[in-house]
């Protein structure tokens, strides 16, 4: 009787989950030289006086064994049948790869370059006042500059309105009145332009603004030779050209020598064998002075540049719309790109 109880512990214990293991518990315990039957033929062996209490153990016995042969088929059969008519040595289906935006992967770029100058990434709001996006930025109101950029205005009186530039994370920033600064600001701005191949209602920017005691025109200037040949490569040519911005004085543009012809004249710089990426120059005292910066004893320099059009000259992009449209078949083609 001890036997049988042992048996039962032993069978509790096991775990049977395929069809071989299957077959040899039922040859071991039910077979005709099983464990059941053999303890069967021992009956004869117990005295009278125990038979019954033998001979009832051994029958729940033998049940238990028979029900869990059963229970352990089913459970194999269940899980066989739900495989079954799966071909597990077929090749799985590929997870398509997502890809990044082009315009993503310029501005990642643009921003990495800087980063290793030490300049920290800063954001701020697409919706903006008034002050911050032109008065803060020596553009009083009826300052003929604010026609530079045609406004998208949520609201006339107060002024709310979509940028038109990410300077506006300049007024931000310098208002926080931590110095020195050296950021570099990212980001979606807005203008009501008639929509074409070559401008939107909206595109993005990347601007740099540093000040700190004595900023030097030298030190914005030897900052972009360094973002050019990063960015372009050690044979591209700068030239800066005098422009006019009202929130920097003195200011420039800059040019890079073309990148399809090298010089020569081509279609895309117009044959001058020049491109305009950038526009920049000293932070003028009056911007300081309106974000409560001393401007006596800090100077400053600050550039800004589009987005779209070195992602349209590096990945040869004819249609400036494409970049918003999300056509599949379009991006698609940055797949894999960093
Ligand atoms: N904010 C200017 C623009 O959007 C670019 C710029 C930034 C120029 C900083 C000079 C200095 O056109």
């Amino acid at each position: 009787m001890e036997q049988i109880l042992q048996h039962k512990q032993e069978i509790e214990n096991l775990q049977i989950a395929d069809v071989k293991a299957l077959e040899e518990y039922r040859i071991k315990y039910l077979g005709t030289k099983g464990i059941v039957k053999a303890l069967m033929g021992e009956m004869k062996q117990v005295p009278v006086e125990k038979k019954k209490d033998f001979g009832q153990l051994l029958n729940e016995f033998k049940q238990f064994t028979e029900s869990k042969y059963e229970s352990w088929k089913e459970t194999i059969q269940d899980r066989s049948n739900h495989l079954s008519g799966l071909d597990l040595t077929l090749p799985g289906d590929a997870v398509p790869a997502g890809s990044r935006h082009p315009i993503s992967l310029m501005r990642n770029r643009i921003v990495s370059i800087f980063q290793r100058l030490g300049f920290a990434v800063a954001e701020g709001p697409e919706i903006d006042n008034d002050w911050n996006n032109f008065t803060a930025l020596n553009l009083p109101e009826n300052h003929p500059a604010r026609d530079m950029q045609d406004t998208f205005y949520i609201s006339t009186d107060p002024a709310w309105l979509l940028r038109t530039h990410t300077s506006n994370v300049q007024i931000h920033e310098m208002s926080k009145g931590k110095l020195p600064i050296r950021i570099i600001t990212p980001g979606r701005v807005y203008r009501n332009e008639t929509i074409s191949a070559r401008s939107h209602c909206f595109f993005h920017q990347v601007e740099g603004l540093y000040i700190a005691e004595n900023v030097s025109f030298a030190d914005l200037k030897q900052t972009l030779y360094f973002f050019v040949q990063e960015m372009f490569g050690k044979d591209v040519k700068v030239r800066f050209r005098p422009s006019y911005f009202p929130f920097t004085e003195p200011s420039a543009e800059m040019d890079i020598s073309c990148l399809l012809c090298h010089g020569d004249g081509c279609s895309v710089c117009k044959k001058t064998g020049w491109l305009e990426i950038l526009g920049c120059g000293m932070v003028h005292p009056k911007v300081l002075e309106n974000c409560g910066i001393d401007s006596n004893k800090y100077s400053g320099f600050a550039f800004g540049m589009g987005i779209e059009r070195p992602a349209l000259l590096k990945y040869g992009i004819k249609d400036i719309r494409l970049f918003s449209e999300n056509d599949v078949r379009f991006l698609k083609q940055f797949t894999g790109a960093i």
